[in-house]
């Protein structure tokens, strides 16, 4: 029953009205100011979680836009700085300039890039797809700072290649990936990617990288912290990442509980809406959001 519901509601979604989506959006989304993404943070921060910013938005074609996105970042840093918060950045190339020119989403890159050396943080480049792979690496590798990092997909066929490619003192972060790729690049059948992120996990540990192990697949978690223990890796070089409003509770509990650092990826913006499609879509529980909000409210 819940089953047939949720297909409904997947496929009714684009005419589903802002007004509700924005209900449960706010599952997923940390608001829309830097104030009420900065007071999310400091509740993950007061349950010994880390947290990562992440400004909504992608695809940004007005330069002006760009700068301001990059000024909101600078903003955010210090807001961290500022409040003393356990959190770093995390950002789309395409969000402060891909889509004008490579020089200046670089120019915007080092711009944030100096704020947060200035208060000894840290900024992530997301991964999009795979037009902006190589851009994105060739930026990270180009910069070649301890504050910044990347991040890395399991379903892409030349990720082990780019981890070979990388300094032992990487910083990634590495997921499935979330883009529809063509079959000549990535792998599709999950059962695949699972095991190519693992054999990609155990690279970047032998590299001697840090890993921020981005899943909720708890299967990957346990096979993850079974390869972390078989190869004696110190906790100082990997942290587990999660997305905010996943429900992943007795998987963090028991994480936090073992002392492994968790860090949850916190999203927030005026662009909250197609986020929130995507999560929402994801989320094998939707009826029962759906109906808990119409009818238990
Ligand atoms: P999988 O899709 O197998 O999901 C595992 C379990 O989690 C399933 O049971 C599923 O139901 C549950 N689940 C997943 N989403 C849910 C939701 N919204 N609500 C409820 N349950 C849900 N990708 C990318 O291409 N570039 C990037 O930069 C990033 N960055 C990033 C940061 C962080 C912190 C995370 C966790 C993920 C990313 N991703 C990403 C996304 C990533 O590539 C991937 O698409 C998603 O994490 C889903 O894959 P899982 O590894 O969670 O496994």
């Amino acid at each position: 029953m819940f089953k047939i519901i949720n297909i409904l509601i997947i496929h009714l979604i684009s005419i589903i009205p802002k007004s509700i989506i924005k209900i449960f959006a706010k599952n997923y989304v940390a608001g829309i100011t830097i104030r009420e993404a900065i007071k999310i943070v400091r509740n993950l921060n007061n349950q010994n979680l880390s947290a990562t910013l992440d400004i909504l938005g992608e695809h940004t074609k007005r330069k002006s836009e760009c700068l301001e996105i990059t000024n909101s970042y600078k903003e955010i840093l210090k807001e961290i700085n500022n409040n003393n918060l356990d959190c770093n950045i995390s950002i789309k190339p395409s969000h402060i300039g891909t889509d004008i020119n490579k020089d200046f989403f670089e120019k915007n890159l080092q711009t944030i890039l100096d704020q947060a050396i200035k208060y000894n943080n840290f900024v992530r480049i997301d991964m999009e797809n795979s037009n902006l792979t190589d851009t994105s690496i060739n930026t990270y590798k180009a910069m070649k700072v301890k504050n910044l990092g990347i991040v890395l997909q399991a379903y892409l066929y030349r990720t082990n290649n780019d981890i070979n490619k990388l300094n032992a003192k990487s910083n990634i972060r590495l997921c499935k990936g979330i883009y529809n790729e063509s079959s000549n690049i990535a792998i599709k059948k999950p059962e695949q990617i699972n095991a190519n992120y693992l054999k990609l996990l155990k690279n970047a540990f032998k590299k001697g990288m840090y890993v921020g192990i981005a899943t909720h697949d708890k299967k990957l978690i346990q096979q993850s912290l079974s390869l972390i223990k078989e190869m004696k890796i110190n906790k100082n070089n990997f942290e587990f990442q999660m997305l905010y409003g996943v429900p992943m509770k007795t998987a963090i509990n028991n994480l936090l509980e073992n002392n492994y650092k968790v860090r949850i990826y916190v999203p927030f913006g005026s662009n909250w809406y197609d986020y929130s499609i995507r999560r929402i879509k994801e989320n094998p529980n939707i009826s029962k959001y759906v109906i808990k909000n119409f009818f238990l409210k």
